[in-house]
């Protein structure tokens, strides 16, 4: 069922950024828009998530469900491998739509997708090979650059895994690569094995890639509607086109504004939701924006609590700590099931006042009375409003986020389609590794040990 569009809501910001402020702001945000529109600024190498929604095929679609089914049909447990932008959207989205409880139930309607690849640790992996040691499992590895360490390591052991318990034949039927075309060693295994294969376009980065393979994927493993998925980001693909005029474009109005309170000071934007399943949600939408603006010593940190279980840790800092933080609150207006506070005679606890109203009712007053008490801290507000968690207003909000942060990085003045940052780590890790054609950097890392 189609409600109303996601929506933003900014009136709880005015009091910290004048309307005029953030409406000053419309001729850079509008230069983005354009820019983005025509190709012509740092980056424009990876703008193929632009329009992807509305240039996706239905053979696209069947093919990607075909193979779905064919993991769904010959799998209990299927392990995506993968890291960053070839992990955090498929997880965001599967935690969304899922049953809090999920890892818990056997219902025997959908494998269980479980991920490896996002993380170096002994006990992981092999806790991991335990848990797999009985299961009739399947892979998909994603990695575009087919190079990452994380991922191929964890690949390495789940392929041998794989093949030993299963057979060769069965294996190369059930593991999945979606990588480069031609470049990086998990295409070079992908042909040799023979598995099934998906290209990861090359002007898609990593965190841009949710609507490609690299999240439609192990999505429809996990039982869940894609093409509602993509409808919904066709939607806003649309509502934020830059033919919609500035003040009723939310892009363009959410880009604006972070910009404007990001140059009043206001350096850490907090992604604040008040359901559990959005936990990921936050961990992807962090990785977007903090890959996409952190660079040149510039760029708003992004951070996130869950509340209200925060509101217990995190809540004293936000209301009285320093005030250089600005809160976008994701909220969910209808919950999708129904449950009502008991009553109770005795009343000992003392909650007899909310008996027959709904849980969600109490959520929502916490978080209108926590919106309030922020701003009167000094903590300036946005809201997100969804109408209901499902696949088509969770496609909304991943477009909606991608172009506000594409429009977002260009008004900071910033490329926001690379991450240079990121191989600094890499490169010491592998000269302390003596990873092979790292001698001279070895030599030099442990003369500073
Ligand atoms: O957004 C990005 O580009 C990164 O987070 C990558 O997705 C991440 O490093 C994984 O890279 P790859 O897909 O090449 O293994």
């Amino acid at each position: 069922m189609i409600m109303n569009n996601i929506s933003l809501n900014i009136d709880k910001v005015t009091s910290f950024v004048t309307k005029e402020e953030i409406l000053s702001l419309k001729p850079q945000v509008e230069a983005a828009q354009k820019a983005l529109e025509e190709g012509n600024l740092p980056g424009n190498d990876f703008l193929g998530w632009l329009h992807l929604p509305s240039s996706i095929t239905k053979e696209h679609i069947e093919d990607i469900k075909a193979v779905a089914q064919t993991l769904r049909e010959n799998c209990d447990v299927v392990v995506v491998a993968g890291i960053g932008g070839s992990y955090l959207g498929a997880r965001a989205v599967i935690e969304a739509l899922s049953n809090n409880f999920a890892a818990l139930i056997n219902d025997n309607k959908n494998p269980r997708v479980i991920f490896a690849g996002h993380n170096i640790s002994e006990d992981y992996l092999s806790e991991l090979t335990d848990f797999l040691k009985d299961k009739k499992f399947g892979v998909i590895n994603i990695s575009k650059s087919g190079t990452t360490t994380e991922t191929a390591l964890a690949f390495r052991l789940l392929k041998k895994q794989c093949e030993d318990q299963r057979g060769k034949e069965v294996a190369s039927k059930v593991i999945v690569a979606i990588t480069d075309a031609v470049k990086g060693a998990a295409r070079v295994t992908a042909d040799k094995e023979g598995y099934k294969s998906f290209i990861i376009p090359d002007n898609v980065g990593g965190r841009f890639s949710v609507l490609t393979p690299v999240g439609l994927l192990p999505i429809a493993v996990a039982g869940f509607d894609i093409d509602a998925l993509v409808n919904g980001a066709q939607q806003m693909e649309k509502d934020c086109s830059p033919a919609v005029p500035f003040e009723e474009n939310i892009a363009a109005m959410y880009a604006a504004t972070r910009n404007a309170l990001y140059a009043n000071g206001k350096k850490i934007e907090i992604l604040v939701n008040y359901q559990p399943k959005l936990h990921f949600t936050s961990e992807w939408w962090k990785q977007l924006y903090g890959e996409s603006e952190g660079k040149e010593n510039k760029g708003i940190f992004p951070a996130s609590v869950d509340f209200t279980t925060d509101l217990h840790s995190m809540g004293q800092w936000i209301q009285e700590g320093e005030r250089t933080i600005f809160e976008t609150v994701l909220s969910i207006e209808k919950p999708n099931s129904s449950l009502t506070v008991p009553s109770d005679e005795e009343n000992l606890d003392g909650l007899n006042f909310l008996a027959g109203k709904h849980v969600d009712e109490v959520n929502k007053m916490a978080e209108l009375g926590t919106q309030l008490a922020h701003v009167d801290g000094g903590v300036p507000n946005l809201r997100i409003s969804i109408p209901v968690l499902n696949e088509f207003y969770i496609g909304e909000l991943i477009y909606f986020f991608e172009i506000a942060c594409g429009i977002s990085g260009y008004v900071l003045g910033v490329n926001p389609f690379n991450q240079p940052g990121v191989e600094a780590y890499k490169k010491n890790m592998f000269a302390l590794l003596d990873k092979p054609g790292y001698e001279e950097e070895s030599k030099a890392i442990r003369a500073r040990l």
